[in-house]
This record gives C-alpha cells, sequence and structure tokens, in this order.
C-alpha cells in the first residue's frame, strides 16, 4: 500500500530528517517548516517508528484542505477514506491544535471532526454506534492559515522516548536534538567525543547510538504494532534489519564530565541502560579545567543559559573561562548549543558557522567551531 507521511520535528531539524528519510528508502520526500513529508509502504512506517533519531513522531497524512467554518471542516473530513485504517472495533479519538486561523476554538474543532469521521465510518461499516474497544488510531489535526491536516499517529510515545533514559537532571536536551548536534558534527565511528557539562548524558548517548548505527526504537513499542494494517512480521523484519545494521569493532570514545554528581550518577546508569557503558568514561570536573584525556576530539556542549540552572552573569563568566580551554588547535572541533546570543564576544570568538535551532520552546544557536584546516 502506498502511504503518505507527515513527520513533525523540532525546528531546524527538517534536513537531518529529510536525509534519514531518503536513505531509509522513503520516496518524494519534502521538508516544510516544523514538519518533513514523505510516501512510502508499510515498510517504511515499520522502518522509520524504530530507525528515525531525529523525528517527533510518525503519522499517516489522511488528507489537507482549506477550511473556514465549521461546515468546510466537517465536509472536509467526511469525504477522506477513513476506513482505510479505522475498523468497526476501534479506538479513534482526535487532538490537535489551531494557529492563525478562522477555526481557532480546538475544542469545537475536535467534535466536529470526530463527528464527521463517525458519519463517514457509520454509512462504510454499517453501524450506528462504536464501542472503541479495539486498537488505537489516534487522529491528530493542525490548522494552521486556515490549512487543515488530518492525521493518524503511529508511534504513541514521542519517538525521543528510547527507553534508556529514565531520569534526567535539571534541564535536559531533548534526545532528537542531542543526536541532530551528533549529526551537525559529523561525528564519526573513529572521533572521540567530549561533552564537559554533560548532565544525564544524552549528548554521549546519542552520540555513540549514532556512530554505532544503532537503531533508537529498536528497544521500544509502537501504537502501529497492534494495526491489523502492519502484520507483526513486518515489525520483526524490520527491527532484525536495524539490528544488522549495527557497527561494531569501532574506535570510537567518548568521555562525558559535570561538576553534579547526582546527574553524573543518572548518565552512567543512562549510558549502562542503553548498552554503551564501554564506550563512555565518566568524571567529576568543572569544565574550566577542560584537559583532555586524547590530543583530537570533537567537544558538543550544552552549557547552562542562564536561565533555568545559572543566573545570567553566572553563565557569561562561564561562557568566558570556556573560550579559554576551548583553544583554536589542530584536531578539535567546538559545537556549542546556547540560547545566549551574545555568546561568541563572551566566548571571545566568532564561530566558523552558526545554525538556529530550538531546545523546546528556546531559541537557541549551535555555534560551530571547526577543526583546524576544516
Ligand atoms: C543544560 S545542562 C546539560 C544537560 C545535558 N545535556 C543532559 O542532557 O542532561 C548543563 C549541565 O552543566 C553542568 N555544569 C554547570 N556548570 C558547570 C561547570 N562549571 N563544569 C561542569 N559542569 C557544569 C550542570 O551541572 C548541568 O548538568
Amino acid at each position: 500500500m502506498n502511504i503518505d507521511f507527515a513527520v513533525p520535528c523540532l525546528l531546524g531539524l527538517e534536513a537531518p530528517i529529510a536525509e534519514e528519510l531518503r536513505d531509509m528508502g522513503a520516496s518524494d520526500v519534502r521538508a516544510e517548516n516544523g514538519r518533513v513529508l514523505f510516501s512510502g509502504d508499510e515498510h517504511i512506517l515499520a522502518r522509520a517508528n524504530i530507525c528515525s533519531r531525529y523525528s517527533e513522531r510518525i503519522q499517516v497524512l489522511i488528507g489537507s484542505f482549506e477550511a473556514h467554518t465549521f461546515e468546510d471542516l466537517f465536509q472536509g473530513t467526511k469525504k477522506l477514506p477513513w476506513e482505510i485504517w479505522i475498523g468497526r472495533e476501534d479506538k479513534f479519538p482526535v487532538k490537535g491544535y489551531s494557529l492563525n486561523s478562522d477555526l481557532f476554538s480546538v475544542s469545537d474543532c475536535q467534535s466536529i471532526i470526530k463527528k464527521a469521521v463517525v458519519e463517514r465510518l457509520k454509512a462504510v461499516h454499517k453501524v450506528q454506534w462504536f464501542k472503541e474497544t479495539g486498537a488505537l488510531y489516534q487522529i491528530q489535526f493542525s490548522i494552521m492559515k486556515n490549512k487543515v491536516s488530518l492525521l493518524i499517529d503511529t508511534s504513541g510515545a514521542g519517538l525521543h522516548k528510547r527507553g534508556y533514559r529514565t531520569r534526567a537532571n535539571a534541564a535536559p536536551i531533548k534526545e532528537t536534538l542531542a543526536a541532530a548536534l551528533c549529526y551537525f558534527a559529523k561525528l564519526k565511528d573513529f572521533h572521540t567525543l567530549y561533552d564537559p557539562m554533560c548532565g544525564s548524558g544524552t549528548i554521549l548517548t546519542e552520540g555513540t547510538m549514532l556512530v554505532k548505527n544503532i537503531a533508537p526504537g529498536l528497544n521500544r513499542s509502537f501504537t502501529a504494532e497492534n494495526w491489523k494494517q502492519i502484520p507483526k512480521e513486518i515489525w520483526i523484519g524490520e527491527r532484525e534489519r536495524a539490528k544488522n545494521g549495527e557497527k561494531h569493532d569501532i574506535s570510537f570514545r567518548a568521555y562525558g564530565s559535570d561538576t553534579d554528581a547526582l546527574a553524573l550518577k543518572t548518565a552512567k546508569d543512562n549510558a549502562e541502560r542503553a548498552g554503551l557503558s564501554d564506550y563512555i568514561t565518566f568524571s567529576c570536573r568543572d569544565a574550566v579545567d577542560f584537559s583532555p584525556e586524547t590530543d583530537r576530539g570533537t567537544v558538543i556542549v550544552n552549557p547552562p543559559y542562564g536561565e533555568r540552572l545559572m543566573n545570567e552573569t553566572e553563565a557569561s563568566e562561564l561562557y568566558r573561562k570556556l573560550g579559554g580551554v576551548f583553544t583554536s588547535k589542530r584536531g578539535w572541533s567546538y559545537y556549542i548549543i546556547t540560547a545566549d546570543e551574545d555568546f561568541e564576544k563572551k566566548f571571545g570568538r566568532k564561530a566558523d558557522k552558526r545554525r538556529k535551532l530550538y531546545n523546546g520552546m528556546i531559541k537557541c544557536q549551535l555555534y560551530m567551531y571547526f577543526k583546524n584546516g576544516d
């Protein structure tokens, strides 16, 4: 079956997602602001859930249309082929959001969409009442500038939930963003990665998973595993395929440190749960005393922004000191994500390149300092 998909993502991660989806064999991949659209079959549905490192979730795109009135919304929804997915026993709750549109009441949109889907399914399935005791088909809607997109979620819990991070420190970076930082840093399986303010160790764990080509969703389940349209063998086959793609015997090593002993304990536990303790070494250290174990390395770090963990003066002082230890020298590159717009001034050097990213709702930049000669 040819299926249209939509992937919502953190702003700034559209390009890595488009690339990973193409590599997975998805077709017609198109990046938009905050989401990526693509097509594929049932295998791609399972593969994207198991293997996507940067997406928030994988949704089946049922259809899109323009709506200015509740009648437009009702008729547009009713026209779509919901019966391809939703059977007479299945659950189909509705949730979503509306932005910059004539239809702004989310709860009204929610009930109108539900009513329209029920009307459609009543006629097709020849029933008057839906018990909704079967598999979950979570309907999601987005209305932006009067354009309605209707989707069914295939993932369940967000794809950033890999399963290894059961605890985190005060300001953890989202797993999808941490993985993307490693992508932007072009981290390879022969590199050495450092995160000298590692908190719960997300960047180190995601970096190691990336270079080892470990599929992030290998050890979790997805809503669509209960769908009759996607046979169990497909999920088994896709998990096997992902497992076979893992790299072993690599020289990659990662080093994490932090001044918070409790955060380090969490980081160690998380790395162990991900099965990666052999690759990552942790120590309790101040980042301003950064003295690496190797003569080449890639530093990827998410320091406090002067919002949640430190006040602004303390953060500024920290950035100034980091500029003194993250020196421009052969074999070293530095990637620092922060919301502080004056970062370069405080750090003391202009970045070779900057990239706008969002850490949740916080607008950040990734300041990239390449290796000498790159
Ligand atoms: C934004 S958090 C990092 C979160 C981390 N990326 C994660 O996913 O959990 C910043 C971390 O910097 C640590 N930190 C603050 N000042 C430090 C310093 N001078 N040296 C080392 N670590 C420091 C804090 O303890 C905190 O864990």
